[in-house]
């Protein structure tokens, strides 16, 4: 058993992840702002992992040392120290998940991505070396490629962010490596992930975004439960099988087993800094998503082709093969399970994780 901090584990990715940690045995402290998210989401998944709902009582209160909360900023010093505290200085590994990730918002105001993104990231690697705990799993995220030269996209492809949410992304990942380079110990793994989607089978947890979503999955599930009105589809001439766009989704608790599989290379190897793909190697286009919810669902998504969005790609589709030949982690469940689980949680919660 190790324990681990998970920064942003309330979010959408991070509360998926905390169920494979907890499930795989080990200890979780969350550090969490709650600027995206609530604490529900914690008692959901303490629920999901058989723990006791007093578990995720703001630490100190918290008796239950399986899954500890610390409400506090990433970008505060203290709050970061508290969140070791409530670890017993034991913390092994942190899982970074908190940050800001909305593209469009980020180019309306970068200062608060590079003040979350890179100051956090940057405020909690220096409590890390401090503090002795110098094993860290990143969540990067594909939208460094920028307009891929080719697909599918290695991690070799050149780094070319096209927005300031991504140069963030890839600001972080060089820090990483600059932190790297000047001390031995360092175990560091970034994640670069595809379009994750789908939720918990339970349909207990899920994705719950605030205001208008960003992202094709939940947009869909909003209309099919009646939330919104139609689907906006940008772009129908794009290159593509059909002209609408191709992306590599992937399901969030392939994704969570992402995470407990860097987790265990990082600790089953000499220090190393590692940049893996979490992808499944194959793309899917919009309307195919609509069909494959369409089946899953039952109900007809009514949708509109509009415009297309500046800056979007016609085709971002990974190449997994590092990310199995070093982890042995390949995806395992395919567009109908992500449908059928994502439209689950949906349908059980219409309006998220409010009452
Ligand atoms: N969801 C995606 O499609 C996607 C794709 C690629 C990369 N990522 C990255 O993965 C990470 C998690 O994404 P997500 O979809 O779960 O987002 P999310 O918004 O659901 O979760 C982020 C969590 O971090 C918390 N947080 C934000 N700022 C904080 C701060 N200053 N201090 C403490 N906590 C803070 C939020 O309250 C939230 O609980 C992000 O770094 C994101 O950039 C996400």
């Amino acid at each position: 058993m190790a324990h681990v901090l998970i920064t942003g584990g309330a979010g959408f990715l991070g509360s998926h992840t905390c169920v494979a940690l907890l499930q795989a045995g080990h200890r979780l402290v969350v550090l969490d702002n709650f600027s995206n998210s609530g604490p529900e989401a914690l008692r959901r998944v303490a629920a999901l992992a058989g723990l006791g709902v007093g578990s995720v009582d703001q630490w100190p209160q918290a008796g239950d040392w399986r899954l500890r909360l610390v409400r506090g900023d990433i970008r505060q010093r203290e709050d970061v120290e508290a969140a070791f505290r409530a670890g017993e200085g034991a913390i092994d590994a942190v899982i970074h998940f908190a940050g800001l990730k909305a593209v469009a918002e980020s180019v309306r105001d970068p200062l608060a991505y590079w003040d979350v993104n890179v100051g956090g990231s940057r405020c909690l690697l220096a409590v890390m070396g401090r503090l002795g705990c110098r094993t860290l799993v990143f969540s990067s995220s594909a939208t460094l490629y920028g307009f891929p030269d080719s697909l599918p996209i290695a991690e070799t492809a050149p780094v070319r962010p096209i927005n300031p949410y991504g140069n963030t992304k890839a600001a972080v990942e060089q820090l990483l490596a600059d932190t790297a380079a000047s001390a031995s110990g360092w175990r560091i793994a970034c994640l670069r992930y595809f379009n994750p989607v789908g939720a918990h089978p339970s349909g207990r947890i899920g994705e719950d975004p605030s205001g208008v979503p960003n992202n094709l999955f939940p947009f869909l599930s909003q209309v099919a439960v009646g939330r919104r009105p139609a689907l906006q589809v940008y772009g129908g001439d794009w290159p593509t099988v059909d002209g609408t766009g191709v992306r590599d989704f992937i399901h969030v608790m392939d994704l969570a087993e992402g995470h407990t599989a860097a987790l265990d290379l990082l600790w089953s190897e000499p220090p190393q800094r590692l940049t893996l793909n979490l992808g499944s190697g194959r793309g899917h286009s919009v309307l195919e998503v609509v069909r494959a919810f369409e089946r899953a669902s039952g109900l007809a998504v009514p949708y509109v082709i509009a415009e297309r969005r500046a800056g979007d790609v016609a085709s971002s589709v990974a190449d997994p093969a590092l990310a199995a030949a070093r982890m042995g982690w390949h995806t395992r469940r395919d567009l109908d399970a992500m449908c059928r689980d994502g439209w689950a949680w949906q349908r059980a919660n219409p309006k998220g994780y409010a009452p």
